[in-house]
């Protein structure tokens, strides 16, 4: 007696994901004005327990009908109301790196605690802001991780590789997975002097010979990557090949980072890509059904109201 919300764009992932809940999937119906407002319309009385999908890569236009669905939500009856969002954006922006910055993880997390009741997310940039319950003050954040998935297909496809996180933040990932699967890992150090503009010094570790794998949260620029795999590729690796949780790869990014030598670029379905190898959404799955199952205070009289609406045709 559930239901999951998501948009268009994402109807497959929602369907899958639905299904592995065993709940029903509305996509939420989307009118875009002529002067860029949108007009949202939800099915007109939903169950206590509902969820909404929302991947928030290219976010700017996304949050806000993502927030008026949250709350048009309420105001048809969903009591327990949960954010999957395989993808959270602005999650690396938690401090003022410079005098008068604003720091959007924290802003976020607030406008995201004011519209639901949890926040489900993968592999969330955390680094100086420790839990996800912190990024959602208030509400049941939970952040799950795709590295120990990402690590199995590698132990598979490459066995015997090197784990290598391209910088110090990866290097949870990358201990993550190499734990899960029995593999060596290293992790390197990265300065970003700009949006396109990135070094990474290798660890100590010697390369020569080995196929080796970097693991990271998000590709973007993928100046990351392509800075540590040219750097591998130089100290004599065999091969070098990418898993990301993450797979943004904006623009040419992905052309740029397999024409730097890169042979195999794997990602999980939290961002569809050609590059999906593993998908995300038995994890998503029982983490909404954990965290559904939380102490919500039966209403069968709305239980009630959202079957008998749902069993009449609209
Ligand atoms: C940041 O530290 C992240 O873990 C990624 O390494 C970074 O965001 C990747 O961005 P890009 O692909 O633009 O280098």
């Amino acid at each position: 007696m559930s239901l999951l919300l998501a948009f268009a764009d994402e109807a497959e992932l929602a369907r899958r994901l639905a299904t592995a809940l065993g709940w029903t999937l509305s996509l939420v119906e989307v009118h875009t004005f002529p002067d860029a407002e949108t007009r949202l319309r939800l099915p007109p009385v939903l169950p206590p327990h509902t969820a909404v999908l929302r991947g928030l890569q290219g976010p700017n236009g996304k949050l806000a009908p993502l927030l008026l669905a949250a709350a048009g939500a309420r105001e048809l009856g969903a009591q327990r109301l949960t954010l999957v969002s395989p993808y959270l954006a602005y999650m690396r922006q938690d401090m003022a790196f410079t005098p008068g910055e604003v720091v959007s993880q924290r802003h976020l997390g607030r406008l995201l605690a004011g519209a639901f009741d949890a926040v489900i997310t993968v592999d969330p940039h955390l680094h100086r802001v420790a839990t996800m319950d912190d990024v959602v003050p208030g509400r049941r954040g939970v952040a799950l991780t795709a590295a120990p998935l990402l690590g199995g297909l590698v132990a598979q496809l490459v066995p015997g590789a090197l784990l290598m996180a391209p910088d110090e933040e990866a290097g949870q990932w990358v201990r993550a997975a190499a734990a899960a699967h029995g593999l060596d890992h290293a992790v390197c150090h990265k300065q970003r002097h700009g949006d396109h503009d990135v070094a990474v010094s290798l660890p100590d570790q010697d390369v020569r010979g080995r196929a080796v794998v970097l693991l990271d949260d998000v590709a973007s620029t993928g100046r990351t990557l392509i800075a540590a795999a040219r750097g591998a590729l130089a100290q004599g690796a065999l091969s070098v090949d990418v898993a990301v949780t993450h797979a943004l790869f904006v623009g040419d990014a992905l052309q740029q980072v397999q024409a730097c030598g890169v042979r195999h670029v794997w990602s999980t379905d939290c961002v569809a890509h050609s590059s999906n190898a593993v998908s995300v959404v038995p994890l998503l799955a029982a983490a909404v059904q954990t965290v559904q199952a939380l102490d919500l205070p039966g209403d069968a009289t709305a239980a009630a109201a959202w079957a008998a609406a749902s069993a009449s045709p609209r």
